[in-house]
């Protein structure tokens, strides 16, 4: 089989490399010359676990290759992917602009049966549309070439993206013709070799399932963030309400964090998009939007705590921060609440001396030298008012406490993930917050 993934980011990269894994051929594609060119050279300009090797061994085996110029690999693919991004629009829903000039491009290079696979994240209606698309640049050619579309949205959650795809939960495929489904079939047998997890449904319903799965888990968070602000208040320990509600196989163990807010390039965009489709079709969807006005509330918690422990007093402060990326396990900053902290701190006139073991170089980026990016913890730490930990990298669970004693101004730890055993830290004398 032949494969073109179009959108070589965190999905399409993962997407053409994993499948390039199985012995079929494949080419990503991508509008960013520099990054076609660093992946070329068998570099990986993204943070995940395992993708290097799979880059480097596929490309050495003359399976992956890369390239800007989709007119030069098209020819006889029987899947093309598109993986580019749908970022949020101003008024909440996904900026569909770049799915849709992909689809003209293939439009007008195809050269025989073709499977087009929507695996970008899309609000319902995004899928036929890009066949529609197609089908007028087919119309321009005077050719009559015929393809499908497919929805194939994308569940794998970044650091752990590599075996997700290797490993999925299942692969839902849309799609309108028994042709097309077979071909997805095949393409995906590799992985389902102990159990058959693919789902075919039409394509609204794929494109639902996904903003439907990501729309449930960031409800859970905010629910929990809910229960942990008024456990706060009531005096109860959220951790073990946690643990007391997770026991019930109904609601489940996973995905039951109180902290300070989700963020990430999905949860975010995708919550304000289906309100957005909803506002559409005229459905109020009042439950989705107290999730993501809860989740918005939730991001200004530990710099609120902060500014209390310090009546109200942050002006030239030193505050060490300890987590940049949205997540453990990846460099990706998007919709970071650590971002939003940092922000906040800057405003009220604080030094930040900011760590994390992977997003330094996105923060730089991002932010220049409005902060301090530390090499190591502990130097992030030195002379510092406060600490506060925004994300629950595994290196930051066991640090040595008598070492940040020593090396901090002011013992006052902010906890934004619940990752410390509170009396402890009490007792070997930090002035020590979490949520709920
Ligand atoms: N990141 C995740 O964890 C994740 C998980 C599931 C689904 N998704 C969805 O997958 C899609 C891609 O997300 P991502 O995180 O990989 O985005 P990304 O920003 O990392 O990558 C998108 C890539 O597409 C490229 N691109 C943009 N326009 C292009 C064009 N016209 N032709 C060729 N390339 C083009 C960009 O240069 C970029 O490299 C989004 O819809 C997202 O919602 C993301």
């Amino acid at each position: 089989m032949k494969i073109i993934v179009i959108g070589s980011g965190y999905v399409g990269l993962v997407t053409g490399a994993c499948l390039s894994e199985t012995g079929i051929d494949v080419c990503c594609v991508d509008t960013d010359a520099a990054k076609i060119a660093f992946l070329g050279q068998g570099k990986v300009p993204i943070y995940e676990p395992g993708l290097q090797e799979i880059v480097e061994r596929n490309i050495r085996t003359g399976r992956l290759h890369f390239t800007t110029d989709v007119s030069a690999c098209i020819g006889g693919a029987d899947v093309v992917f598109i993986a580019v991004g749908t970022p949020p629009d101003q008024d909440g829903s996904a900026d569909t602009h770049s799915v849709i000039e992909v689809a003209r491009t293939i439009g007008r290079t195809i050269t025989g049966y073709t499977v087009v696979a929507v695996k970008s994240t899309v609000p319902v209606g995004t899928t036929q549309q890009v066949g529609t698309e197609i089908r007028k640049e087919l119309h321009k050619r005077n050719a009559s070439i015929e393809f499908d579309v497919v929805s194939n949205p994308e569940f794998l959650k970044e650091g752990r993206a590599v075996s997700d795809f290797m490993t999925p939960d299942r692969v839902v495929v849309g799609a309108e013709s028994t042709r097309a489904e077979r071909t997805m079939e095949l393409l995906y047998k590799p992985f389902m070799m102990t159990r058959n997890r693919m789902l075919f449904t039409d394509i609204a319903t794929a494109e639902m399932i996904k903003y439907a799965a990501n729309a449930m888990l960031a409800t859970r968070i905010s629910f929990m963030n809910e229960m942990a602000n008024l456990c706060e208040r009531v005096g109860a320990d959220i951790d073990n309400v946690r643990r007391g509600i997770g026991a019930d196989p109904r609601i489940g163990a996973k995905f039951l964090y109180a902290g300070c807010g989700y963020g990430g390039s999905c949860f975010p965009k995708d919550v304000r998009a289906l309100i957005a489709t909803a506002d559409r079709f005229g459905y109020p969807m009042p439950l989705l939007r107290a999730v993501d006005r809860i989740n918005e509330a939730q991001k200004e918690i530990p710099f609120r705590k902060l500014k209390d422990h310090f009546d109200g007093h942050l002006e030239n402060r030193t505050i060490a921060v300890w987590g940049l990326s949205f997540k453990p396990d990846t460099d990706d900053i998007r919709e970071a609440p650590a971002l939003v902290v940092i922000e906040r701190l800057l405003k009220a006139g604080c030094r930040v001396k900011a760590y994390d073991p992977a997003a330094t170089e996105t923060v730089r980026k991002k932010l220049g030298d409005k902060i301090l990016l530390a090499d190591d913890m502990y130097a992030a730490a030195e002379g510092a008012d406060s600490l506060v930990v925004m994300t629950e990298w595994r290196q930051f669970r066991h640090p040595d406490w008598l070492r940040l004693l020593g090396v901090m101004r002011h013992p006052v730890l902010i906890d934004g993930r619940n990752i410390y055993d509170r009396g402890m830290l009490i007792r070997i004398g930090f002035a020590y917050y979490r949520i709920g």
